[in-house]
């Protein structure tokens, strides 16, 4: 089977191996890809905004299957041109990627599926703000209703922050603030039926003890030790069949994988908020735990064969922890010098915003590669990333110090 991958980033270099690593998978193809997944696939250099260059890039290669990583294709709709043209393609289509696309679409999707989420109000008129932020009262709950690439949620005390970034947005979510551990919970979606795989944790602040400005993810850790023993079950008769019911009777069943973000109150499981496509840096953990065969299993999501699969796992722990440049996640600084990677059993390397210039390899993005361990526990798991990572150098780079700490902690006294 012939794969064109599309993205660049850790969560593709991760799927990228996966895909590579199941013999079903005869040639890999990534756009744009990067200098990491280059060691193993053929990568293009298109413009993936381009739902055309997407699609004459699949055509030439007579890709079998077409896997896109990140959301803004999805929701510009490149699934259904590939659709149009036969091609399988794991992703959502353009309809169906709403859910990430326009979080008042998310919610009247849950509303009529029954799923529980956080109370929300969409508002577009400043009394209308006014009147949601004083019925729920602080801490703020505050959403862009679009995609705002990570920048759309305010949650915070003071309500004149609220009411300036609802007054900044266009269209906005209020809503109940929901207090309690977040999980990453995924499902494998042929549109029919939906696997549910298992719970990561994702760390989004960018210093130690969760302070400093929200990310696209510092680092990762599955499984949960802590976590309640039917999260899985319960995620999936609670969340994951009931969208894809719903979003099948509306006649825009949903093809790909879809993100649920929990928070596990006091009162039960809550929606935060739904993702169309594989999270990252959860997708680092995820992939090097996963035994199924990851283009077999894709392929047959996006052909409606999932009925009858099930999902293995190695019963190990794996703990992801990301290197971001100086200045991430506001000013990241780009051009840096990468030093050569260390070579240690178990450590998964996984690049993100790098380059090859002529000296070797250079930084070009604010999230600049993921460090995975994998091992027998998630002490093991633990020590294996800090371990390679500590051996990466990068003038003014940082990365958080206590990635999956807690949790490791709390597994030894189980
Ligand atoms: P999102 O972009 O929807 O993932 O939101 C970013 C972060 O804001 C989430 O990971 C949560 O930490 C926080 N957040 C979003 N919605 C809520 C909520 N209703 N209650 C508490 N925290 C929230
Ligand atoms: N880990 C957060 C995200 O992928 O959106």
């Amino acid at each position: 089977m012939k794969i064109l991958l599309v993205g660049s980033g850790g969560r593709e270099h991760a799927l990228g191996l996966g895909l590579h690593q199941d013999p079903a998978c005869t040639s890999l193809h990534v756009a744009p890809g990067n200098p990491g997944i280059a060691e193993f696939a053929q990568c293009h250099a298109i413009d993936i905004t381009s739902n055309a260059q997407i699609v004459a890039l699949a055509q030439e290669i007579a890709a079998d299957l077409v896997v896109i990583g990140p959301e803004l294709p999805l929701v510009n709709g490149v699934a259904d041109d590939l659709r149009r043209l036969k091609i399988a393609v794991f992703g959502p289509s353009k309809a169906a990627a709403q859910l990430e696309g326009s979080k008042t679409f998310a919610k009247e999707v849950m509303s009529d599926a029954g799923v529980p989420t956080a109370h929300s109000f969409t508002c577009e008129s400043k009394g209308e703000i006014e009147r949601a932020l004083d019925s729920f009262g602080a801490p703020y709950v505050v959403k862009d209703d679009g995609l705002a690439g990570g920048k759309g949620v305010v949650v915070t005390h003071n309500r004149q922050e609220a009411l300036d970034h609802a007054l900044a947005c266009k269209r906005v979510v209020i809503e109940e603030y929901l207090n309690g551990p977040e999980v990453s919970l995924f499902g494998i979606s042929d549109g029919v039926s939906i696997l549910a795989m298992q719970p990561a944790q994702d760390f989004k602040r960018a210093h130690d003890n969760d302070q400093g400005p929200n990310t696209g993810g510092m680092g990762a850790y599955s499984p949960l030790p802590w976590a309640p023993s039917d999260i899985i079950d319960d995620t999936y008769k609670q969340v994951l069949a009931p969208m894809i019911a719903e979003m099948s009777a509306r006649g825009t069943p949903f093809v790909g994988l879809l993100y649920a973000g929990l928070a596990l109150t006091d009162h039960g499981t809550r929606v935060i908020e739904f993702n169309v496509r594989f999270g990252d840096p959860e997708t680092q953990v995820l992939i090097p735990l996963l035994k199924t065969p990851l283009a077999t299993l894709l392929y047959k999501a996006a052909t409606a064969g999932l009925a009858d699969t099930v999902l293995e796992w190695r019963d190990e722990s794996a703990v992801t922890v990301v290197l971001a440049a100086e200045g991430y996640p506001s000013a990241p600084q780009s051009g840096g010098c990468i030093s050569a990677f260390p070579s240690i059993e178990h450590v998964q390397i996984f690049q993100a915003g790098t380059s090859q210039n002529g000296q070797g390899l250079v930084a070009t993005g604010g999230r600049v590669l993921t460090v995975t361990g994998v091992g027998g526990d998630l002490t093991e798991a633990r020590d294996r990333a800090y371990r390679g990572i500590s051996q990466i150098s990068l003038p003014g780079s940082f990365y958080r110090s206590d990635i999956a700490l807690n949790a490791s902690v709390a597994e030894k006294g189980n």
